[in-house]
């Protein structure tokens, strides 16, 4: 019987520090995340030295912890991976030393994961998906629809032109002093409120192409609250309803033109993919599945807990990568910066 391969996973790009195991038959052995909300929440948003810091004293116990849970010991692995890039550097400095002195200290192979690529390729691990496929891929720092077409080939059709979906989610949460992280909260009140209550801009809509912009809603989304004499919750939960319908209407106009786009270059292929943490959300999760059932397409989504930064992510896309027989060398640089087009 052969061995099964084994890959571990690290994170430490932003927020969260967080480590995996996974095997090649798509089996999550352990999986442990450890998020900087406290340390972060009185600034409102990440800062990026204190980030830094604290992956620092929980990279290596949260490794001991994913290696505990899953019962494996460091000759059970096959392969390091680690988000390599792009991230912030403190703490993808962190994780890329760990995991090149645990891969050297082992003689495993280190694979540098691009941390888009890892968002990318989850949804491999828990749906049949099959490439090539149409992604949004809408996180913190991005947002994007391209076609993955293999392991390391992204075709891009479109991104933001100024600020990512969930960093107007982030703002508006601020703005509305809904709480940190931002938009899980601003899901949680849009529940409770009108999505009509306010008529938020639309930006992109019509627009040829699949680019994004969503600085626009956001100012737009500050005038209102300006404008409010008594900003009761209620009013909140109105805006943030308002606020999430906007978002949504723009990553439904942006798919049409995606999904013509996908079709007239691969019209045999059948998939439409969401990732990154704002696929967490489940009103955006409704659109792209009705959006999919219209378009004769099949939708997978990871799930939810897979879509905000994880070790899964890392470990998977670098099982994908090590069964190709791709690894990094010790001199990998960490990236602050790595488009996927670029990988
Ligand atoms: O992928 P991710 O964990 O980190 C990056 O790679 O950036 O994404 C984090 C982003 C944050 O902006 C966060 O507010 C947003 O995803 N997010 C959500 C939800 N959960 C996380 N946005 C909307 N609805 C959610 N439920
Ligand atoms: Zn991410």
């Amino acid at each position: 019987m052969t061995k099964d391969k084994i890959v571990l996973g690290i994170e430490s790009s932003c927020d969260e520090t967080a480590c995996a195991l996974v095997n090649d038959k798509k089996e999550i052995l352990s999986s442990v995340v450890w998020s900087q909300y406290d340390e972060h929440r009185q600034f409102g948003g990440v800062v990026p030295e204190i980030a830094a810091r604290a992956h620092l004293e929980k990279c290596i116990v949260l490794i001991k912890e994913a290696m505990k849970k899953a019962g494996k010991t460091y000759d059970d692995l096959s392969a390091v991976a680690v988000a390599g890039g792009p991230g912030l550097i403190g703490g993808v400095l962190v994780g890329v030393m760990t995991a090149k002195a645990i891969a050297w200290a082992r003689q495993l192979p280190f694979i540098a994961v691009n941390h888009l690529e890892g968002h990318a390729l989850t949804a491999r691990l828990s749906n049949p998906v099959k490439f090539p496929y149409l992604l949004l891929l809408t996180s913190g720092g991005h947002c994007q629809l391209l076609i993955v077409e293999s392991v390391g080939k992204y075709k891009k059709l479109g991104g933001t032109i100024d600020d990512s979906a969930g960093e107007a989610f982030d703002k508006v949460a601020k703005m509305l002093e809904v709480g940190y992280p931002g938009g899980p909260n601003v899901e949680l009140w849009a529940k409770k409120g009108n999505p009509k209550a306010f008529q938020f801009p639309v930006p992109m809509k019509g627009r040829v192409g699949c680019d994004f912009s969503f600085s626009g809603l956001k100012t737009a989304v500050r005038v209102c609250i300006e404008k409010q004499p008594n900003l009761t919750d209620t009013i909140k939960q109105d805006i943030c309803a308002s606020f999430q319908q906007a978002v949504i209407k723009q990553m439904s106009d942006r798919l049409d033109h995606g999904i013509e786009m996908f079709k007239s270059m691969y019209p045999t292929a059948k998939d439409l993919v969401v990732a990154g943490g704002v696929a967490a959300n489940l009103s955006v999760r409704r659109m792209l599945e009705e959006k999919a059932q219209k378009n004769g397409l099949i939708f997978s989504a990871p799930p939810v807990n897979l879509c905000t930064d994880n070790g899964v992510m890392i470990a998977w896309a670098g099982m994908e990568r090590h069964l190709l027989g791709i690894s990094d060398g010790f001199d990998f640089k960490a990236r602050p910066r790595w488009p996927l087009e670029s990988l």
